[in-house]
């Protein structure tokens, strides 16, 4: 199949909001082509509700910020990286503002002056949520799509699927590892294209979907960390996956988030009896932070019998609701619950990927002229569970650092020829079904059997299934032409079996990793990251500092 080569100074793949402001502060200096396998709006981003936790008032400091950090990390976070994102955050909220964002504020007349409205939710010592009403995201994602826009030095490519990195191993040239580019599939015309750069940068997001239950978007299925494992970089944490306790529970409702905010603003978790049972579990009760709350609701479902609890705010005027969460509002009516006046059905779903590439606070990976940014990477901040609206924040934070560090390094146009795309050169209606079936199956075991309760004996039974499936997936990618769902489903594969690994490996319960059969910290694993790479077993990487 024929190939092009398509020459940049930087790569991003992924155009969530570690990509999209990493690329408007790299265009400053040379040329950017931003890879994104659907629509350039479609990201886990697009999706957040809640906001982006940053020191913005008086009564807060960044010590209150960084503690409330560690306590819900579990003891895993990493405590020179926590202070240095924390402390750079309200300078990336100014920049997002003078980018265009705008934030909710209070009311000016009640306040006196313009004030943000500050929100707040799980594991928070105060309010810090910087938020736009509930769809935050969506209005940072079509602020920076704006500036980027009218920018002569970043092209995006939509619907191209980036399929590997372009590697001196994959390239069998003797020298230190490092990164050249990218193949990456044109999903219109179904051809593979060449992209060669100094830098790629992967800001791919998550993978919510390797779970059956989840509040990611489809994308999420793990491309960047899959891709980067595939490349022998270290991947690290991944048993820490984060399940919130609030999506809607409803036939029709396929992944919406009931935002931790609900509970910010009193909302509470009942079970369908009407009974308050956090308070059994957390003296926060229900703004313990999530890995309590998802873990407590998983328990009451069970010992109830029910495929759901409640999550109710109707002692709240109704005013209020419906101005402060108009899309939650909105999005629940239509499903028929009116959250004015009726509990919502809630179950917790797959929501954050904790653990991810390893990296630096500058977003360098171990291999030379590979970054990584976002949801996709492990800093070191989240620890074993993710406080509540950091993730924006690292984003941010990590993405100029990033770009700033770009900025230092001597341009280089080195022109190595890359080779083509080599294909499997067969095409298979049978395919189609293979794909689907094989995509359900590794879905259906993870919730089973690597969801929020896990044993020693289901870890191994995951893992056996996975790595039959990992061969079938391989012998279809080595022989087929590569098709989207194809290359998603093979990413997906690598992921479930990096997690189920990962948690093999930690045998203690810790943040939101809990095995029943070692309910306990374990002082062993209490300062060790587990870490996994290419051709060897996970393995416990001592926490600095
Ligand atoms: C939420 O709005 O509950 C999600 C916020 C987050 O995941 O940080």
């Amino acid at each position: 199949m024929a190939s092009t080569t398509r020459d940049y100074d930087v790569i991003v793949l992924g155009s969530g909001i570690a990509g999209l402001y990493f690329s408007l502060k790299a265009a400053e200096r040379g040329r950017v082509a931003i890879i994104t396998k659907k629509h350039r709006a479609e990201s886990n981003t697009n999706y957040a509700q809640g906001g982006i936790a940053a020191v913005t008032s008086e009564e807060d400091s960044i010590e209150h910020h960084v503690a409330d950090t560690c306590n819900a990390g579990a003891g895993l976070c990493h405590p020179e990286v926590v202070k240095t994102i924390l402390a750079e955050g309200p300078a990336r909220i100014q920049d997002l503002v003078s980018l265009g964002m705008e934030f909710s504020e209070r009311d000016p007349l009640q306040a006196g002056k313009k004030e943000w409205d500050l929100g707040k939710e799980g594991g928070h010592s105060k309010r810090r949520i910087l938020h736009a009403k509930d769809v935050t995201g969506r209005k940072i994602e079509r602020a920076l799509l704006a500036s980027i826009a009218s920018h002569s030095r970043i092209d995006i490519f939509e619907n191209h699927f980036a399929i590997d990195l372009i590697t001196s191993e994959r390239l069998k040239r003797e020298e230190p590892p490092q990164c050249y580019g990218v193949y990456v599939l044109d999903t219109g015309n179904r051809k593979v294209e060449t992209f060669r750069a100094q830098s790629v940068v992967i800001g791919t997001g998550g993978c919510g979907k390797v779970y059956l239950y989840t509040t990611n978007p489809d994308i999420a299925t793990g491309d960047g960390v899959a891709m980067a494992y595939r490349a022998g970089v270290p991947i690290r944490n991944m048993e820490f996956v984060q399940f919130h306790p609030t999506c809607l529970y409803h036939p029709e409702a396929k992944t919406f988030l009931i935002s931790e905010a609900v509970r910010g603003e009193g909302g509470v978790i009942k079970s369908q009896s009407g009974r308050e049972f956090m308070n059994e579990y957390h003296e926060l009760k229900s703004l313990a932070p999530r890995d309590i709350v998802a873990r407590a609701i998983d328990k009451e479902m069970k010992r109830e019998g029910r495929d759901y609890v409640h999550l109710d705010i109707t002692h709240k005027p109704a005013p209020f609701i419906m101005n402060r969460f108009p899309n939650i509002y909105q999005t629940c009516l239509r499903y028929g619950i009116d959250i004015t006046k009726e509990p919502i059905p809630v179950v917790p779903a797959a929501h954050y990927q904790c653990g991810g590439i390893q990296t630096n606070t500058t977003g360098e990976t171990s291999l030379k002229g590979l970054y990584a940014i976002g949801e996709v990477t492990c800093t070191g901040l989240h620890g074993a569970n993710r406080l509540a609206s950091n993730s924006l924040l690292e984003a941010l934070v990590v993405a100029y650092r990033a770009a700033e560090q770009l900025h230092r390094t001597p341009i280089q146009r080195t022109g190595h020829p890359l080779p083509p795309w080599e294909d499997g050169d067969l095409s298979d209606p049978d395919e189609l079904v293979v794909v689907s079936h094989n995509w359900d199956e590794i879905r259906r075991l993870m919730w089973d059997y690597v969801g929020i309760v896990r044993t020693t004996k289901r870890l191994e039974r995951a893992h056996k299934r996975i790595v039959n499936l990992q061969s079938e997936i391989q012998d279809y990618y080595l022989n087929f032409q590569v098709t989207p769902d194809l290359l998603e489903l093979r990413n997906l594969a690598t992921v479930a079996d990096l997690i189920i690994r990962s948690a093999m490996t930690r045998t203690e319960s810790r943040g939101l990793h809990y095995n029943a059969d070692y309910p306990d910290l374990d002082p062993l694993w209490g300062r060790q990251d587990t870490v996994v790479q290419k051709n060897t077993s996970p393995q416990g990487q001592r926490i600095e500092g």
